[in-house]
């Protein structure tokens, strides 16, 4: 009896499975409700095996034809989950490849940068700065503050700035993109050479800073970045690198004597290098604005550190720069302060947070 039921439960299974030889390998809910139907079926007449088993497979697979769009579905699913964990475990693999050949590039010690992402996920494509030195722009900062020269140091050090101008807007004229990749080169000098020697006093006198090695040395990686930005907009002709390299050369050396002999007068003529800074890149939003100057889409690398949305624009970048401007506007002339009041800098907390 029990060979009996279980040939009409194969065969029914044999017939079925070759016209719908997709079941077995499904293995889904609907196709195990179909075998126990079957079963039942060929137990309950067993007389009529074959037919009974025919019939009921003509039902059955009539029923399991939804079941079986089901089936299908989440085969299909199940198929393409596993496609993806696979493409997911090569992916890691890959990763895994990439991190043992920067070992081996980067120097014998096996050093290596681990993966960095974007908060969207996506890979951070610099290596000149982190996702945690990138900023938003205080762009609420009063721009049109001026330090009114009063002492004759003060004075000295505005006079040195305006003929200083004098050259740069001859040669220079309007070309603010040039102007400010100049601008830039000689902007970022000052707070590392300022920063350097704070940082040897440091270490000579046995004394904290007061924060201020590391405000300045942040001034001058800021600046640098507006350099960075700025070479992506304009290619500087071969005379005018020729110029930023001779400029660097006298003043690096310049501001460091100067530094030496009198950082308070220092700071003042950066205090009001800043202003004019500042007075550039209005200039220079005035001619984006008048069309002029083509508002071209923001550079990549403007996007992410000043954390800009991604349609941003030339407009938003010279914006931005000019903020910064304005916040070394504010520190430098405060450090000159400090140092007019006879103080040293490391008496008077510096700034948080200023760029
Ligand atoms: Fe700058
Ligand atoms: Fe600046």
């Amino acid at each position: 009896m029990n060979r009996i039921v279980m040939w009409s439960f194969v065969r029914g299974l044999t017939n079925n499975s070759r016209r719908f030889g997709s079941v077995a390998g499904l293995g889904g809910g609907g196709g195990g409700g179909g075998s126990l139907r079957v079963t039942l079926t060929a137990m309950a007449s067993p007389g009529t095996r074959y037919q009974s088993v025919a019939n009921e497979g003509f039902h059955w697979r009539r029923m399991m034809s939804s079941s079986m769009a089901v089936a299908e579905e989440q085969g299909m699913k199940n198929v393409e989950n596993q496609g993806k964990e696979k493409e997911k475990e090569k992916e890691k693999e890959k990763e895994k490849e990439k991190e043992k050949e920067n070992a081996l590039v980067s120097s014998y010690w096996g050093i290596y940068r681990p993966r960095i992402t974007r908060e969207d996920g996506s890979e951070w494509p610099w290596n000149c700065f982190m996702p945690w030195d990138t900023y938003s722009a205080n762009l609420s900062i009063d721009l049109g503050k001026h330090h009114e020269p009063k002492c004759f140091l003060d004075k000295f050090a505005y006079r040195v700035v305006k003929l200083l101008r004098i050259p740069t807007d001859l040669f220079f004229q309007r070309r603010y993109g040039c102007r400010a990749v100049m601008l830039e080169t000689v902007a970022a000098v000052p707070g590392m050479v300022a920063g350097m020697l704070l940082h040897l006093k440091s270490l000579r006198k046995f004394q904290h800073s007061g924060g201020w090695i590391k405000a300045l040395l942040e001034e001058a990686e800021n600046e640098r970045m507006h350099l960075m930005t700025m070479i992506e907009l304009v290619q500087p002709k071969w005379y005018e690198r020729l110029l930023v390299i001779t400029v660097q050369g006298v003043f690096f050396n310049a501001f460091f004597v100067l530094y030496l002999t009198s950082p308070k007068l220092a700071h003042r003529i950066v205090g009001y290098l800043e202003e004019e800074a500042i007075h550039s890149y209005t200039e220079y939003l005035k001619d984006i604005n008048e069309g002029k100057i083509e508002n071209v889409p923001a550079p990549a690398i403007a996007i992410d550190y000043w954390r800009l949305p991604k349609d941003a624009r030339l407009k938003d970048v010279i914006t931005v720069i000019r903020a910064d401007e304005g916040h070394h506007r504010d520190v430098n002339h405060f450090a000159s302060d400090i140092h007019f009041q006879g103080k040293e800098l490391r008496e008077s907390a510096a700034p948080l947070g200023y760029h």
